[in-house]
């Protein structure tokens, strides 16, 4: 027996269908049959830059949406034809853009009944990425996620760079829940003001405004400047500016999510570039 997967022949090379055994699920592994699969930046990024591609060909799809095909030892809580969403740790040839992938128990979910496996295949690691970069990054504790790194820190503030991102509108969600109180400033072109206030946002701004740190302070308590800065998007490598947003004797906190490597930061920041790393995702 036999699938067919979708291999990535070499770094900015071509894709080709190949026919492959059926995997097998290790302990704690669950094979799923997608019936959906996203595709995330970091999947484009693996094909022209290799990003997090070891060894070519690869399979890519770092997240799916589908059936339960099969499980491992230890698999306690899927079981085959359950509905699942999940984050796929890739490896050469386990990656989503195949008949049947392999996901580790822990990055599975069981898929809302209200979502459509579309819905729910985009959900998965925009929103890692966003928990990271709060629980981490900002090491603001997460209800349902008791592992954070260092001492909570508890934020009056936050502006959220690129709020419309599928990033930055998760990273408003989860703050909103983490901090029901705090001022929860954003940026984004007009268009998304009005959803992103009831996702959560305090105050929206436009994204030419993270170019004017006057407009920046403007909904900061007492205009003091923010406690801490997510930025979704990368923001900083054109707008330098917004540093000047972080509250003089405040904490300072800078959360990047990855966007591309190595952006130099102005002493004095504590930043966290590499977040999502330190809760195992890889993207
Ligand atoms: N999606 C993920 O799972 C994930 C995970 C980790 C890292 N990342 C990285 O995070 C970045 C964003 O990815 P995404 O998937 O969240 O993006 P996305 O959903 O495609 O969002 C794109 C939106 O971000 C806004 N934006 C882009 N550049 C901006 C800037 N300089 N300033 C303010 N807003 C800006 C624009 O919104 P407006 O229309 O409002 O202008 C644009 O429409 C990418 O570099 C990606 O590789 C993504």
């Amino acid at each position: 027996m036999s699938i067919q997967q979708l291999q990535a022949l070499e770094k900015g090379g071509s894709l080709l269908q190949v026919k492959v055994p059926i995997p097998k699920p290790g302990d704690n592994e669950v094979c799923i049959r997608p019936r959906a699969v996203s595709l995330n930046p970091i999947d484009w990024k693996n094909l022209r830059f290799g990003a997090t591609v070891n060894a070519w060909p690869a399979v890519l799809g770092i997240e799916g949406a589908g059936i339960v095909e099969s499980v491992g030892g230890g698999v306690a809580a899927f079981k085959p034809g359950d509905e699942v969403m999940c984050w796929v740790n890739r490896s050469q040839f386990n990656g989503a853009f195949q008949d049947i992938y392999t996901a580790q128990e822990a990055a599975i979910a069981k898929k809302p009944a209200s979502l459509s496996f579309e819905e729910a295949t985009s959900l998965p690691i925009g929103y890692l990425a966003a928990a990271a970069a709060v629980a981490v990054g900002l090491k603001v504790a997460l209800p349902g996620l008791s592992k954070t790194d260092g001492a909570a820190v508890s934020l009056q503030s936050v502006l959220v760079l690129g709020g419309s991102s599928s990033v930055g509108s998760a990273a408003v969600q989860l703050l909103r829940r983490a901090l029901p109180s705090a001022t929860i400033i954003t940026t984004s072109s007009a268009a998304h003001h009005t959803r992103l206030k009831d996702l959560g946002a305090t105050e929206c701004l436009e994204r030419s405004a993270q170019r004017n740190v006057t407009a920046l302070r403007a909904f900061s308590p007492k205009g003091a400047g923010v406690d801490a800065i997510l930025d979704a998007v990368g923001a900083i490598i054109d707008a330098p500016a917004v540093y000047e947003a972080l509250r003089a004797d405040g904490p300072k906190l800078y959360s990047l999510v990855i966007t591309r490597p190595d952006i130099q930061l102005p002493a004095g920041i504590q930043a966290t570039s590499k977040s999502s790393q330190k809760m195992g995702y890889s993207g």
